[in-house]
């Protein structure tokens, strides 16, 4: 491959890109990404991508339908503007709880986005902390699968935390919650959660010793918050000293950044796949950027270089 290497933002989070981009010590791709009056996504790209090696910085957040469009149709115009090759970089792959049936009548939606982005015309894929690892499997074109354990663990370490407990949520993220006790050398605890409908969470039971500990949950993503100041309630109930919270995608839907705010969770990482808009600092919300590590990873895809190191 040698193309020049590009890279393009939609709306998405354009100030992620950007960090991206300097990181890789060039300047964002210039596009026109906007609506038309009739409400249709607009794309135009302004500079000349003919045999480049294009990178797509888009991920799929709120409003996610329409970030969705805009990385389809940047897509589309790129491979009609004859860029050699096109990476969709999703560092949050909106829909991905929606990866299988739950019950009859419903549809796969995961797979559906997969195919759409497929169809627009990317020829690979980056993204980071999938919900469900098996959506990996839903393209058919390689897909670079970045964890953000690494930057979240270096700063858990930083603080030094006494007697650390790694607690997994729910059942689910055990394997997640393993590796990341592995990283900062702690225990593990686990909570079985269920969901009596969706976007409500509720603690049943709790297996491992938090007594007089630090708990450090794990999760993938925040959505509404409830897994989360759920989870910190039955840790504190059941003798936790203190109780932090680790999370790739802080999604934040709804009132998500008040209620965590009112919660006794001393601290909340996320990093910054999604950009934010609410009030963090009151919350004790803290975002760890995950740039360094996208702009690495491109420019060993770009390179043909081997990404294994990033995997660790
Ligand atoms: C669930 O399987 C995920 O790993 C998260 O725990 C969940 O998405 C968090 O959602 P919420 O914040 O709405 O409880």
């Amino acid at each position: 491959m040698d193309g020049r290497l590009l890279v393009f933002s939609g709306n998405a989070n354009e100030a992620l890109a950007r960090e991206i981009a300097t990181n890789l010590r060039i300047g964002l791709g210039r596009a026109l990404v906007g609506q038309f009056k009739n409400g249709e996504t607009r794309v135009k790209l302004q500079d000349n991508v003919r045999g480049c090696d294009v990178f797509v910085v888009q991920p799929t957040c709120s409003p996610v339908d329409h970030h969705l469009m805009e990385l389809l149709l940047l897509i589309d115009a790129l491979r009609r503007a004859s860029a050699a090759r096109v990476t969709a970089v999703i560092p949050y792959y909106g829909y991905a709880k929606q990866e299988k049936k739950t019950s009859g009548r419903e549809p796969i939606s995961a797979k559906l986005v997969a195919n759409l982005i497929r169809t627009a015309g990317a020829d690979r894929v980056l993204t980071m902390d999938l919900h469900a690892p098996a959506i990996e499997g839903f393209f058919d074109i390689p897909v670079d699968h970045l964890q953000a354990a690494q930057q979240l663990a270096d700063y858990i370490r930083s603080l030094n935390l006494p007697n650390p407990v790694v607690v997994s949520p729910d059942t689910g993220g055990v394997g997640r919650a393993n590796r990341f006790r592995e990283r900062i050398g702690a225990g593990l605890a686990i909570i079985a959660k269920q969901r009596p409908e969706p976007d409500v969470a509720e603690v049943l039971e709790m297996v491992g010793d938090v007594e007089g500990k630090t708990a450090i949950i794990v999760d993938d993503m925040i959505s509404t918050g409830g897994t989360l100041v759920e989870a910190a309630q039955a840790l504190l109930d059941r003798g936790a000293r203190s109780v932090y919270a680790c999370a790739t995608h802080g999604v934040f839907a709804s009132d998500a950044v008040p209620i965590i705010g009112r919660s006794d969770l001393v601290e909340t990482i996320v990093t910054n796949t999604i950009p934010q808009t609410g009030n963090l600092t009151e919350a004790r919300i803290r975002t760890i950027s995950v740039a360094p590590l996208f702009a690495e990873a491109i420019m060993r895809i770009h390179k043909d270089l081997s990404l294994s190191a990033l995997f660790s």
